[in-house]
C-alpha cells in the first residue's frame, strides 16, 4: 500500500501550478502552463483560412491540435518528430477541447493549436490541454468555457491526484486517468484509463479529478484576468 507520497504531498494535493498568458509574439494566442516539473507551452493560430482546402467543413471550422514533446524534455532523449504517442495525444486534445469551442461560428475556416512539452514529469497531455485552452481564449476564439485538465489515478492501491513519473512507475503498480472538464456544463470532455482500478476507486478518483479541475479553472481565469488587466 502506498501510504506516503514520494514528494510528501497529500493524496488530494496537486503539485504547484503556474501559468502565464501571452508569451509568444507571433501566435494569435499563447500560454505557458506548469504543474510541478511538467511544462507545456501552447500557440494558437486562427481562426484562419483552412488548408488543405479539401479538409474544409462547409458549416464549421476545423480544429487541428498538435502535441510535441521536445527531445530534451525527458530523461532518455526522445526521438525527434511526431511518433504514435504524439499523434494520439493530438487527437485526444481535439476531443477534449473541441466541445468548448464555437466552431460553427467559423464555417470553412481552421483553428490550429500547437503545444510543445519543454519538460516532462507526467501529466503532459493534461498540461497541454490547460495551456491550449488558455491560448484559445487569448486568441479570442469564442468558447463556452475554459477546459481544465489533470490526471488522477491509483498508486500502490491509493487514489491520488496529479501523478509524477516516479509514481507512475511505482513497483506496486499505478493507474493513470487523465481527465478534462468543462466546469460550466459540469461535463467531462476527456477520460482515459491506463491500467486497472477497482470501480469504487474509479468513482473516487474521478470526483477528486473534478475538484482539481475546478481549482485549475479558477487559476486559469485568474491568469486571463491578469493578462487583460495588465494590458
Ligand atoms: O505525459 P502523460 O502522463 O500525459 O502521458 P504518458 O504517455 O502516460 O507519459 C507519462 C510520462 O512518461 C511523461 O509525462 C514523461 O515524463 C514520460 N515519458 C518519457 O520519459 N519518454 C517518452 N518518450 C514518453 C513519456
Amino acid at each position: 500500500m502506498y501510504k506516503k507520497r514520494f514528494d510528501g504531498r497529500k493524496f488530494d494535493e496537486m503539485r504547484p501550478i503556474e501559468m502565464e498568458v501571452g508569451i509568444l509574439e507571433q501566435a494569435d494566442g499563447s500560454a505557458r502552463f506548469q504543474i510541478g516539473k511538467t511544462i507545456a507551452i501552447a500557440g494558437v493560430y486562427g481562426p484562419k483560412e483552412m488548408h488543405p482546402r479539401r479538409l474544409r467543413k462547409p458549416d464549421r471550422a476545423v480544429l487541428k491540435c498538435k502535441y510535441n514533446m521536445l527531445s530534451f524534455s525527458v530523461t532518455d532523449r526522445k526521438r525527434m518528430g511526431p511518433g504514435r504517442r504524439d499523434k494520439e495525444i493530438g487527437l485526444v486534445m481535439n476531443f477534449a477541447l473541441g466541445k468548448s469551442i464555437m466552431l460553427d461560428d467559423f464555417p470553412k475556416m481552421g483553428v490550429e493549436v500547437h503545444t510543445e512539452i519543454i519538460q516532462a514529469d507526467s501529466g503532459t497531455r493534461c498540461a497541454s490541454i490547460c495551456a491550449a485552452s488558455l491560448a484559445l481564449a487569448h486568441a479570442g476564439v469564442p468558447m463556452r468555457d475554459i477546459v481544465s485538465s489533470v490526471a488522477v489515478g491509483e498508486v500502490g492501491g491509493s487514489v491520488v491526484i496529479d501523478l509524477t513519473k516516479k509514481e507512475e512507475d511505482h513497483p506496486d503498480g499505478a493507474t493513470d486517468i487523465p481527465i478534462a472538464y468543462l466546469p460550466k456544463d459540469d461535463e467531462l470532455t476527456l477520460l482515459q484509463l491506463d491500467g486497472k482500478i477497482k470501480p469504487a476507486n474509479l468513482s473516487k478518483a474521478i470526483a477528486l479529478g473534478i475538484e482539481g479541475c475546478k481549482r485549475i479553472s479558477d487559476l486559469q481565469k485568474k491568469a486571463l484576468r491578469k493578462k487583460y488587466s495588465s494590458s
